[in-house]
């Protein structure tokens, strides 16, 4: 039984039941977010609920939940997480008023659903052997920023990396790079970091956040600004960053070999000091 938190009541996910007219059904209007927990611990809990509450202040949605509530919504649910390592995802739409206007309604309680499932992390084995990235077009709005439920770029981009066999799909926009379908990008080259600068274009990750920090402890610069496609597809090494896959090693792009075709030196070091925070994974 897989439990579930539901506008105001835990129960089991089976259990629950939706409103047709819940606008996050209707008209996509709501956001979400994904922490990961391990070993019943949450991960960078106020950072995910920073974000969602940055979330919800740009789309204008109040969860009727202050950030104490939303944050013993987690902690419950983390109690019965699976171990070793879970996801507790949780989202907020607009609520289910009485009738289907694309305008906010005037009185509807925001819908909050969370629960928990297993997080199978990426292996060593998998880490060692690095990862499969192909590139498609950026189709996505100008508001990535927001974590928003209208996924559907993300789901053709991500369909389009399973189909290709590969982990990701990078989307590149105006000959620059974004992010992939749901995750960050780094790029090394020559011993220095690069990322697209957390602006409008891109989803401000907790991990790209976390990453970029490690980094500098370990005294690796992480420049945050634009990136040009050229710079991915030469660069010696490329990562990707997200609360799901960690952080991941890239070794092809598109049919090309990424650097020396094996995980590199420096991603090596960020990846220990990430694991020395969670653990390794088998
Ligand atoms: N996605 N970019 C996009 C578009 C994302 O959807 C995500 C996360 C990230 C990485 O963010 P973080 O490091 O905070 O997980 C970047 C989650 C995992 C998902 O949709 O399941």
């Amino acid at each position: 039984m897989t439990l579930a938190y539901w506008t105001g009541t835990y129960l089991p996910l089976d259990d629950v039941k939706v409103s047709p007219l819940d606008r996050g059904y209707l008209f996509a209007d709501g956001v979400y977010e994904v922490v990961a927990v391990y070993d019943g611990r949450i991960f960078e809990l106020d950072a995910h609920l920073d974000r969602l509450a940055r979330s919800l202040a740009a789309i204008r949605i109040d969860p009727s939940l202050d950030r104490a509530g939303i944050a013993t919504v987690f902690r419950q649910l983390a109690e019965t997480a699976p171990r070793p390592a879970a996801t507790i995802y949780m989202q907020v739409t607009r609520g289910a008023p009485a009738q289907r206007s694309h305008v906010f309604p005037a009185a509807a309680q925001a819908s909050i659903l969370a629960f928990a499932g297993p997080l199978k992390r990426l292996s060593r084995a998998q880490q060692e052997d690095g990862f499969a990235l192909v590139s498609a077009p950026d189709i996505r709005w100008l508001r990535c920023d927001i974590k928003s439920i209208a996924l559907l770029p993300s789901v053709l981009a991500a369909q389009n990396a399973a189909e290709a066999g590969a982990l990701e799909t990078v989307m590149l926009r105006g000959g620059l790079v974004s992010e992939c379908a749901a995750s960050n990008v780094f790029v090394v080259k020559d011993g220095r970091v690069a990322t697209p600068i957390a602006d409008h274009r891109i989803l401000d990750g907790i991990n790209r956040r976390l990453a970029i920090r490690l980094a500098e402890e370990l005294g690796i610069a992480v420049e945050q600004r634009d990136v040009a496609e050229a710079e991915l597809r030469g660069a010696d090494e490329i990562w990707i960053t997200s609360t799901t896959k960690e952080l991941a090693p890239i070794v092809r792009l598109d049919d090309a070999a990424v650097g020396s075709g094996r995980p590199g030196p420096v991603w090596r070091r960020v990846r220990d000091a990430f694991d020395s925070l969670v653990g390794r994974p088998e």
